[in-house]
């Protein structure tokens, strides 16, 4: 291990544990990341010092409190190039998503428009469109991937003519770990009369972003894929879209004046944000995305953990029978999703871990797209840029042994 990996991954706690006696190899990423001591520590001073409710009250704690949750919104908001004002907190890339399902189309969509998707989609960008569509009779479209997950743009500018007021696209795909072409595809939507919605739930984690040049409508992603706590979530979206759009749930927080004959809504972002939020993991954002700022400065860091990645590539190519679509792409980034012939993937995931080796199975919210591939789902790997070359190592000689045993 180098020493830029090896610092860094020195602030994750949990990775020097043992499971069942081995060192952990945390291969499951993608599914939420592990969390560096400078988030713990904000977690335990938000519940130990500063536990109070924001907004409400005048004295010392509540002061203290508010202020922690606002830096953790201009954190994240500084790393997606926003206005804090554009960045509602909801408890996750889930919640963002179904708030511009139900409020944005709600005042923007009639019976016979059409939404489009990608075949790539993770049901999170996937169901809460369905229930629009059911809703208000609105059409769902869905744009195919080729084999390698690469998005099919002919066919998406084609379907595009087809009456699409929104397209919502994952910035990368959890299962296949590839980039979109975000700015092509913001493009040619604007150019056709759409808004477009990124579900950037796994992009976050591994590409810079600027909400403003890139020139997406709407931005959702979750705090805990990118060592912030579970709970806290993203919804970025354009200041004259979030003003025109009704809010999402009625209460606390979110008003200007009530009475029982009207209730007028506060700005924004509260308009969308009723009743207490999750707010020690609000505040830890601003660690969060401190760290995840110098992650994407560190060239060495940087160096050694696409040289990590490389590895596991060149590894996993040399198992029999293994078959990983898109481990050639070249915009795959950090996830390796695969089958092997012969070998069903939970009973070989379940035999790994006791080997201290943690990875996901199954149809990981993806069924549609993983259904393409194998009934019975498939093995991910998704790595960070705390994994080492000697954690891979570990990692294929237990898949390999976890085979043998299995065929
Ligand atoms: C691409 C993608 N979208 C959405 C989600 C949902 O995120 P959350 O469960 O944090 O709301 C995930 C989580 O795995 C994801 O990978």
């Amino acid at each position: 291990m180098d020493k830029a990996t090896a610092n860094f991954r020195s602030h994750f706690p949990a990775l020097s544990q043992q499971v069942y006696g081995k060192p952990l190899v945390y291969f499951d990423n993608a599914a939420t990341s592990q969390k560096p001591d400078c988030v713990i520590e904000m977690l335990e001073r938000m519940n130990a010092e500063a536990c109070a409710n924001v907004h409400r009250a005048v004295h010392r704690l509540a002061l203290d409190a508010t202020d922690l949750y606002q830096h953790g919104r201009e954190a994240a908001a500084a790393f997606i190039g926003a206005p804090a004002d554009e960045v509602i907190f909801t408890s996750g890339t889930t919640a963002a998503i179904n708030l511009v399902a139900s409020c944005y189309t709600r005042v923007n969509l009639k019976k016979g428009d059409s939404i489009l998707i990608t075949e790539g989609e993770h049901h999170s960008n996937l169901v809460p469109w369905q229930l629009a569509c059911d809703i208000y009779g609105i059409n769902l479209i869905v744009t195919p991937l080729a084999e390698d997950g690469t998005l099919d743009m002919e066919t998406f500018r084609h379907q595009l003519e087809n009456g699409v007021k929104l397209v919502a696209v994952a910035h990368m795909t959890n299962v296949l770990g590839v980039e979109n072409p975000l700015r092509e595809i913001i493009d040619t939507a604007h150019a056709a009369g759409a808004v477009v919605l990124v579900d950037g739930a796994q992009g976050i984690v591994h590409s810079r972003l600027d909400v403003k040049s890139l020139d997406c409508d709407f931005y959702a992603f979750s705090g805990h894929k990118i060592y912030a706590p579970t709970g806290i979530g993203i919804l970025y979206g354009k200041r004259e879209l979030l003003e025109q759009m009704p809010p999402y749930m009625g209460g606390g927080d979110m008003v200007d004046r009530v009475s029982f004959e009207k209730t007028t809504y506060g700005p924004l972002p509260l308009k969308f944000e009723a009743g207490t939020q999750n707010i020690s993991a609000a505040a830890c954002l601003a660690p969060a995305m401190k760290l995840a700022r110098e992650v994407q400065e560190n060239a060495a860091l940087q160096a050694a953990a696409e040289a990590t990645e490389r590895k596991m590539a060149e590894q996993l190519a040399t198992i029999d029978g293994l078959y990983c679509p898109s481990i050639a792409n070249p915009l795959r980034r950090g996830i390796f999703s695969f089958c092997i012939e012969g070998v069903h993937p939970a009973d070989a995931a379940q035999i790994m871990d006791k080997m201290g080796v943690a990875v996901r199975t199954g149809f990981m919210c993806a069924e549609p797209l993983i259904r393409k591939y194998s009934e019975h789902g498939m093995m991910r790997a998704s790595l960070m840029p705390y994994n080492t070359p000697e954690e891979v190592d570990i990692f294929i000689t237990a898949l390999k042994r976890a085979v043998k045993m299995l065929r």
